[in-house]
């Protein structure tokens, strides 16, 4: 079985460039942040404050959170809802950034994320992956841009979508939640020693998206 694994900041790209690709390449695409971002959505609607570490590690066990692929797309299910939409908030990435600070939390999702690379080739993306999740993936990468670029696209999605952005507060939160996310004790986000650092601040999607192609293909001859 083939892994890749593609690590970087909040909005460097990873879920739109791991999502192209693997369609490209036929292999199945995990998004690991929906994983804890479907954790910090239920810590909210179940009112369990994040600092309350055994509050969240008590309801950890009954959250039955699942992942299925539906026309190439993956969903992720809690209980029998699918949250796929409900969990793109700005509410719910900061309360996700904080609930994947938690050691047990990271360490209860271990299994599930590993799990899908066992019987299929997968690119799985997220903040530890090639560090800590798939350690022997054959391919790494770690795709970054700076923090105002990644604000300015955050943008541009939000208002092709439809939805008010606030260009300030956005960067405000990527900075944030970056802090959050390099800092934390435990698989803080970093580059692996092997991974191949791709900066994606001044690449189009397509530039960005044949580049990975290509060091993906040269990496798994
Ligand atoms: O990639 P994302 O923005 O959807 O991730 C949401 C949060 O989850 C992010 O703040 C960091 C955390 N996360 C993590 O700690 N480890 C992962 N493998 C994936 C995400």
């Amino acid at each position: 079985m083939i892994a890749v694994a593609i690590d970087g900041p909040a909005g460097a790209g990873k879920s739109t460039i791991a999502k192209r690709v693997s369609g490209e390449l036929g292999y199945i695409y995990v998004d690991t942040g929906a994983i804890y971002r479907t954790v910090a959505l239920a810590c909210i609607r179940s009112n369990t404050a994040i600092e309350d570490v055994q509050a969240v590690e008590a309801l950890l066990p009954s959250l039955d959170i699942r992942l299925i692929f539906f026309n190439g797309e993956q969903h992720i299910l809690l209980g029998d809802e699918d949250v796929s939409e409900a969990i793109r908030t700005e509410n719910v990435s900061m309360a996700a950034s904080r609930v994947s600070a938690i050691p047990s939390v990271r360490q209860y999702l271990l299994d599930l994320q590993r799990n899908f690379a066992r019987n299929d080739n997968v690119i799985m993306d997220g903040r530890d992956i090639g560090t800590v999740v798939l350690p022997n993936a054959q391919v790494k990468i770690f795709l970054t841009a700076s923090p105002q670029i990644r604000a300015k696209r955050r943008v541009l999605q939000l208002q092709e979508q439809g939805m008010e952005a606030d260009y300030e507060k956005i960067l405000y939160d990527i900075i944030q939640r970056d802090y959050n996310d390099t800092h934390r004790e435990t698989a803080p986000l970093k580059a692996a020693e092997n991974a191949i650092e791709v900066d994606t601040s001044s690449m189009t999607l397509e530039e960005v998206v044949q580049k990975i192609t290509e060091i993906i293909k040269e990496q798994t001859l």
